[in-house]
């Protein structure tokens, strides 16, 4: 019996150091040491030794277990080890290749424009305000004087919800010259960018949606020249020192007088070139002086207040900035396009 316990001895250690992964281990665990296993056999067969031999054998079969218990635990531990080592090796990370520079995007060039205007008027002492795009055809047309009839209220130019003319997306930014004078304490700084809605083909110079910013002052004794002084400094700062500027006579049904600002074309100094057309000018806004029907409907006596508005167009002033010909660069988001900016 004591050569057989040492021949398992033997054998389970020298299987046990060669096992190769833990599924291995568990299976010589069992073959060994388990309750089917083969000391455990060896313990069933004790009942034929004589009462002077079975504790000393007993005790011989406890020490090999122990040892065999210590071999699967060492091996176990061996095992671990390695794997750790193999997954850190798997998983070593190169700090040494170059990185993948990631693609960085920058503001489109309609917003540069846009934060250009923004910082002027916020230098001015103005305040800049957000409005809704689905607008009330009152505020867009009624409150601004425009009467029924008039033809910016035709359905053949503007987007409707319903057949009451009563909700609409807005056509103009004007409506919210209305909302500033409902809303705010007299005296009034404000400009108003947004989105605005009309039933236009795409072209060159058309969408159905495009941007306008809304600027208007309602002060005491404000003045024509107050206009022009603050629309030509408007100039000076988007097109540079010197930009020429023309102020012709207008209408807008909200304004009185009304004009609309032109600058002098930036390629040909006003001669005339394909860039204007031939015109030697580009038109850039409209603007006026509030209709005292206008202040009156909003409930401000026009003898003692007096204010200026203008309405450019974002697009258009963007273009003029960064020289682009054609409206539709603006909207379709060619990177190769956009990266020039
Ligand atoms: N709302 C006008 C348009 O869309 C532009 C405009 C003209 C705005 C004169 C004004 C203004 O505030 O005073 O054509």
């Amino acid at each position: 019996m004591k050569e057989q316990i040492a021949k398992i001895k033997a054998e389970a250690l020298s299987a046990l150091e060669k096992a190769a992964d833990s599924a291995a281990l568990d299976e010589l665990r069992v073959k060994y040491l388990g309750k089917k296993g083969e000391l455990t056999a060896v313990l069933k067969q004790m009942g034929s030794l004589s009462a002077e031999e079975r504790p000393k054998m007993g005790q011989l079969v406890n020490e090999v277990k122990a040892s065999l218990e210590a071999a699967v635990e060492a091996q176990s531990k061996k095992l671990e080890a390695a794997a750790l080592e193999h997954r850190l090796k798997k998983e070593a990370l190169d700090v040494t290749v170059p990185g993948k520079v990631p693609v960085m995007g920058h503001k489109h060039p309609m917003y540069i424009a846009l934060d250009e205007i923004k910082e002027i008027f916020i230098g001015m002492g103005f305040t800049v305000l957000d409005g809704p795009e689905i607008e009330l055809g009152e505020l867009n047309f009624d409150r601004l004087n425009a009467e029924p009839g008039h033809p910016s209220r035709d359905w053949s130019d503007t987007f409707y919800f319903d057949t009451d003319e009563r909700v609409m997306l807005r056509s103009q930014t004007s409506p919210m010259q209305v909302r500033a004078m409902d809303s705010m304490e007299l005296p009034i700084r404000i400009i108003a960018p947004g989105r605005v809605y009309r039933k236009d083909e795409v072209d060159a110079t058309h969408s159905p949606m495009f941007h306008q910013v809304e600027g208007m002052v309602i002060d005491k004794n404000v003045t024509m020249a107050d206009l022009k002084g603050t629309l030509n400094l408007l100039a000076e700062e988007l097109f540079g020192k010197g930009t020429v500027t023309r102020f012709r006579p207008h209408h807008f049904p909200f304004t009185e007088p009304s004009c609309e600002m032109d600058v002098q074309c930036h390629k040909c100094g006003g001669v005339g070139c394909p860039t204007c057309k031939g015109e030697g000018w580009i038109e850039l806004l409209g603007a006026g002086m509030i209709h005292p029907r206008v202040l009156e409907m909003a409930g401000i006596d026009p003898n003692e207040w007096s204010g200026w508005a203008f309405g450019m167009g974002l697009e258009r002033t963007a273009m003029r900035r960064f020289k682009i010909a054609d409206l539709r660069l603006i909207f379709e988001n060619d990177v190769r396009f956009l990266e020039q900016f």
